[in-house]
């Protein structure tokens, strides 16, 4: 049981996270936070998850101008990341990372490090399509070797029956469902999609 807390992460960045999250906090009616966005000109991601789930969303703690990794992004703007000001709130809540578990916020301060510091349940998502299994056991490993706790791994894409199984097979992972590529991608889809492709026992 998480307590209605989950930390959102992915394979790679792009890979639907914050889609995957939106579809969560609305699900669990709960808010959602982004701790460090990094780049600001196309839209955040806290817009995003705004109009998709209808849930609260939380002002982040850095709003970085540029799109790269957190610990660039910081620099270009003069900041240095403060891990004491990227704990999340008490309660129930999605915290959505930046890119994979490697990314950097500083350069001695890994996602997967802050992830280990929260001890909050992690839903790990990854995409169906070809690369992932590499990239979906590499991102176990990795949060496996910090003692992350890991509630499940969610797909986002077409259905690949054997991808998926076998990753959660070597991975020795709960396989918490798959959301399809939507079309249009709006609340209502997401909302219909999510129920339809999640187990609600494994995301309590
Ligand atoms: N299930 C889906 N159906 C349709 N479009 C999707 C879906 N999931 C993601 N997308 C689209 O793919 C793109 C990347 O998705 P998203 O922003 O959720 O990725 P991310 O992993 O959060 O990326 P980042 O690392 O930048 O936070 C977006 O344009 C999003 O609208
Ligand atoms: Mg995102």
């Amino acid at each position: 049981m998480s307590g209605g807390r989950f930390v959102v992460t992915g394979t790679d960045t792009g890979v639907g996270k914050t889609v995957f999250a939106a579809g969560l906090a609305g699900h669990l009616g709960v808010p959602y936070w982004k701790p460090v966005q990094a780049g600001l000109d196309e839209g955040t991601d806290r817009e995003t998850v705004a109009a998709l789930s209808g849930q609260t969303v939380l002002p982040e703690a850095y709003r970085l101008t540029t799109p790269c990794s957190p610990h660039q992004a910081a620099a270009i703007d003069g900041v240095t990341i403060d891990p004491a000001r990227l704990v999340p709130p008490e309660g129930p809540i999605v915290v959505e990372g930046a890119g994979g578990v490697l990314v950097p916020l500083r350069e001695d301060l890994l996602y997967a490090d802050l992830f280990a510091r929260w001890g909050i349940p992690v839903v790990v998502v990854a995409r169906t399509a070809l690369g992932t299994i590499n990239h979906s056991l590499l991102t176990l490993e990795a949060l496996r070797s910090r003692n992350v706790p890991i509630t499940g791994i969610a797909f986002v894409g077409d259905e690949n029956v054997e991808t998926e199984r076998v990753i959660c097979a070597m991975g020795q992972v709960r396989r918490l469902g798959r959301l399809p590529w939507l079309d249009p991608l709006d609340a209502e889809n997401l909302r219909a999609a999510f129920a339809a492709g999640f187990d609600r026992a494994g995301l309590q």
